[in-house]
């Protein structure tokens, strides 16, 4: 359950094998809160993408903060998290075959958690169903509604109403509420462009939510929104739930259109080889560093760019007087680039308070992408 704890606790950072992730732990604690803080006044609430941290331990910190629970992106995850003791989970995903229906149904038998998958076809409904009478238990469920992202959910309010209807009429199942993404909102860069994708997307949603409550069905769960969007899609009207992630950690990504969420999380590295004047090598690569949206920053000490990252290495150029003393051996800090794929390449966080190794917290969403 913690592994290698033996040996850190208590230790100074510089002790830890790398490379290796770091949690500034109050950074964290004060993320969470700040993110709490700002639904308190709203009438949305806060579910947090566990995608993010992939570990009970932050959930358990996000739920004590007011969260209602988190939101998984896998079936994987949400069994690292239901395991754990989180007791209500949304998985904005479809669950696809009769064995991870199945495991859906076993998950919520054997734990009592409220884990709600989402629907996007009729396919989706009776697989669940089926699943349901086999395990003999009901399974709370959403329907995902596209809002342009044209990634899951149902493709029109119609389509999204006859879901609704089945799982409503359904005795094995439950009707929980509608989820959508505006993820194609995070592809302006400028903050107005943004909002207005967001608003425009919302507007969509809405229209699906109106089209069922005009039906006669209530809506409870009216869920979307992320760390780019929060601040729009938190604050219209008719949202119940935003499924923000990033926030928690941040990384050089979102810091560039993200204000207020200082980066809780970074990667330290070890110097490994040392002979040129401005160039110098270290652990870091491909295989603990994500590099999909942009590459990790180095940031203690400055002055150092990254000129190329292999597997295992990274050739960093020096700039700063202060980079240039680096030796064999030294370590080093970086933002990483996009905090969720980062994370799933690694199993354990070193939580740290002042430098010194307070925790170790095991990752056990890491490659729970099944
Ligand atoms: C369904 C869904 N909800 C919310 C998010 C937002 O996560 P973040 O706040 O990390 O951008 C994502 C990100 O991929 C997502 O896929």
């Amino acid at each position: 359950m913690y592994p290698d704890r033996r040996g850190v606790l208590g230790r100074g950072i510089h002790e830890i094998d790398t490379p290796a992730l770091i949690i500034d732990y109050r950074q964290l604690r004060e993320n969470i809160a700040r993110m709490a803080d700002y639904f308190r006044p709203l009438p949305a609430d806060l579910r947090p993408h566990a995608k993010t941290h992939k570990c009970p331990q932050v959930a358990a910190l996000q739920v004590a903060a007011g969260a209602l629970g988190v939101t998984c992106a896998k079936l994987g995850e949400a069994e690292a998290m239901a395991t754990a003791g989180i007791e209500s989970i949304l998985i904005a995903n479809q669950l696809v075959g009769e064995r991870t229906t199945d495991r859906l149904a076993r998950l919520v038998r054997y734990t009592g958690a409220q884990v709600m998958p989402a629907v996007d076809a009729p396919d989706r409904v009776a697989e669940l169903e089926r699943a349901a009478i086999r395990w003999d238990v009901t399974l709370p469920a959403v329907v995902e509604v596209d809002i342009g992202l044209r990634r899951g959910g149902a493709r029109s309010p119609g389509a999204a109403l006859q879901l609704v209807r089945s799982l409503s009429s359904s005795d094995h199942l439950t009707f929980e509420g509608l989820i959508a993404y505006e993820g194609h909102a995070l592809r302006e860069k400028d903050l107005h462009a943004r909002a207005e994708v967001v608003t425009r997307s919302m507007e969509r949603f809405m229209e699906a939510v109106t089209y069922v409550e005009e039906a006669g069905i209530e809506v409870p769960i009216v869920s979307a929104g992320s760390t780019g969007t929060y601040t729009v899609t938190g604050n219209y009207p008719g949202l119940t739930e935003v499924e923000a992630g990033s926030y928690v950690f941040m990384d050089a990504n979102y810091l560039a259109t993200v204000e207020g969420f200082p980066p809780a999380l970074h990667l330290l590295t070890t110097v490994t080889t040392r002979h040129e004047e401005g160039l110098l090598v270290t652990d870091m690569g491909l295989k603990t560093a994500s590099v999909d949206q942009v590459p990790p920053i180095i940031t203690d000490p400055v002055g150092i760019t990254i000129a190329h990252l292999s597997e295992e290495h990274s050739q960093l150029l020096l700039e700063s007087e202060e980079a240039k003393q680096l030796r064999v051996g030294d370590r080093l800090k970086a933002i990483v680039g996009h905090c969720c794929t980062t994370v799933n390449l690694h199993d354990r966080y070193y939580v740290c308070e002042d430098g010194v190794v307070v925790d170790v917290w095991p990752i056990t969403g890491r490659g729970r992408s099944q």
